[in-house]
C-alpha cells in the first residue's frame, strides 16, 4: 500500500455495498493518501475487501474502531448515518455521508465539488453527498445557472436498478434469468407478461418500467421526486426554483439517464448553452447528432450530456442527461470531496 504512516486514517462504513467497492477501488486508483485503511459492514456474513492486493477483513463497525479515522465515508444507509455520523463530526473525524439522512440539514454542506466546493467549512466535519440523480443535472446546469439563471427545471429520470443497492440488482439479475428464453408465442404474437412477485423494488423490474422509486407523499410526488427537488434548490443555492420531476426505475444496470428541460431567467439559443457548458469541469457534452447512453456512461467518471436543443420557447433547452450513479452520483463524489479537504490542508492524521 503505497501510504506514509501520517496519512489520514480513512474507514469506509458499507465497504461491502455496491457504492463501497466502487469507493474503495477507486481510493486505489485516484491515490489517496491514506496511511490506513478500515472497512466495514453489517457484519452479517464474515466479509472481506481487496484492497492494494491485500484481503481486508469487513466486520461491523463500532463506535470506538470509527473514532480512530480521521475520515469515515459513510456508504450505508440512512439509519447507520443517524447511529455515528454527527457524534464521530463531533469529535473532529471528517465524515462524507453518501445517505440521505443529513442533506438537507442546514448546518450540513451538501457538496458536489465542481459545482459547490466553496460551501465546505472546516468547522463543519459532516458533509453529504448528494442524490445520484441530481448529480448529474446539478452539474450539466450548473454554468447555465451561473450565467443567466435557472429559474424553472422538468426531468424525468430513467433510473438504473443499482440505485437501490445490490439486493435489488439481484432482483433485477434473478427476474431476467427467468425471462432470458422468453420468444414469440406460438401464434407469433409478443408476450404479455404481468406484474410478477417482488421483494426489494415496489414491481417487478425486469422487461419493466416503475415510475415509483420511494414512498409517495400526500402531493403525489414520490420521496426521490421530493428529494430531488430539494436537494437541487440547496446544491444551486436556489430557493425559488421550481422544479417537478418524474423518477422512473428502468431496469438498467448503472448509470442514470434524464430528460430535463430548463427555463432560464433570459433567451438562450443552444449554441450559446453549448459554449457556457463546455467549460464545466466534469461535463462532457456530445455533439449534435451523438448522445451517451447507461451503456455508454456506465463505470465511466463524470457526467455526459448530448441532445441539447430549444424547447418549447427562447428560454427554454431540452437535454439528455446521464451519469454513472454508484460513480460521480455516489463514489467518485465522495473521494473528490475528500481531495479537496486534503489539498485545502483541513484533512490531517490526528
Ligand atoms: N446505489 C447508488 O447508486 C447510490 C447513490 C448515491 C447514494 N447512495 C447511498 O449510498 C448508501 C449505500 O448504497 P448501496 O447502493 O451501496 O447499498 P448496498 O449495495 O445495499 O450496500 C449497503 C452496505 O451497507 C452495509 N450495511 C448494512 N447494514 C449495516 C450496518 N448496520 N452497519 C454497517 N454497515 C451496514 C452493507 O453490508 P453487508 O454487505 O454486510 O450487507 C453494505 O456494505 C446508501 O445510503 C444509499 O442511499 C447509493
Amino acid at each position: 500500500m503505497p501510504s506514509a504512516r501520517k496519512d489520514p486514517v480513512v474507514g469506509v462504513v458499507g465497504a461491502t455495498g455496491l457504492v463501497g467497492r466502487e469507493l474503495v477501488e477507486l481510493i486505489k486508483r485516484r491515490r489517496l493518501r491514506v496511511g490506513e485503511l478500515k472497512c466495514f459492514s453489517s457484519g452479517r456474513t464474515r466479509a472481506f475487501v481487496s484492497f492494494h492486493g491485500r484481503r481486508l477483513a469487513a466486520p461491523a463497525p463500532s463506535e470506538r474502531a470509527l473514532a480512530d479515522c480521521d475520515l469515515i465515508f459513510l456508504v450505508s444507509s440512512d439509519e447507520v448515518a443517524r447511529m455515528y455520523a454527527p457524534a464521530l463530526a463531533g469529535r473532529g473525524v471528517w465524515v462524507i455521508d453518501d445517505s440521505a439522512a443529513f442533506r438537507l440539514d442546514p448546518k450540513v454542506p451538501l457538496v458536489i465539488p465542481e459545482v459547490n466546493a466553496d460551501a465546505l467549512r472546516l468547522d463543519r466535519r459532516l458533509i453529504a453527498g448528494p442524490n445520484c440523480t441530481l448529480t448529474g443535472l446539478a452539474v450539466a446546469g450548473a454554468a447555465l445557472h451561473r450565467a443567466l439563471g435557472v429559474r424553472e427545471v422538468r426531468v424525468a429520470s430513467y433510473q438504473a436498478v443499482s440505485g437501490a443497492g445490490k439486493a435489488a440488482l439481484g432482483e433485477l439479475f434473478s427476474q431476467s434469468r427467468a425471462l432470458a428464453h422468453m420468444g414469440l408465442r406460438a401464434d407469433g404474437r409478443a408476450p404479455i407478461l404481468r406484474e410478477g412477485s417482488c421483494l426489494v423494488l415496489p414491481r417487478a423490474i425486469a422487461f419493466n418500467a416503475v415510475p415509483q422509486i420511494g414512498r409517495f407523499g400526500s402531493d403525489g410526488y414520490s420521496g426521490e421526486e421530493t428529494k430531488v427537488a430539494a436537494e437541487l434548490r440547496k446544491i444551486w443555492s436556489a430557493p425559488n426554483l421550481k422544479i417537478s420531476v418524474t423518477a422512473v426505475r428502468v431496469p438498467t444496470i448503472r448509470a442514470h439517464a434524464m430528460a430535463a428541460w430548463l427555463t432560464l431567467a433570459q433567451p438562450l439559443s443552444p449554441a450559446r448553452a453549448r459554449a457556457l457548458m463546455s467549460k464545466t469541469r466534469g461535463l462532457t457534452l456530445h455533439a449534435s447528432g451523438s448522445y451517451p447512453t447507461p451503456r455508454s456512461a456506465g463505470g465511466k467518471m463524470g457526467v455526459f450530456a448530448g441532445r441539447l436543443r430549444q424547447g418549447t420557447g427562447p428560454r427554454e433547452l431540452a437535454l439528455w442527461i446521464v451519469s454513472d450513479n454508484l460513480l460521480k452520483g455516489a463514489a467518485l463524489n465522495s473521494v473528490q470531496t475528500a481531495e479537496v479537504l486534503l489539498k485545502k490542508g483541513w484533512l490531517k492524521h490526528r
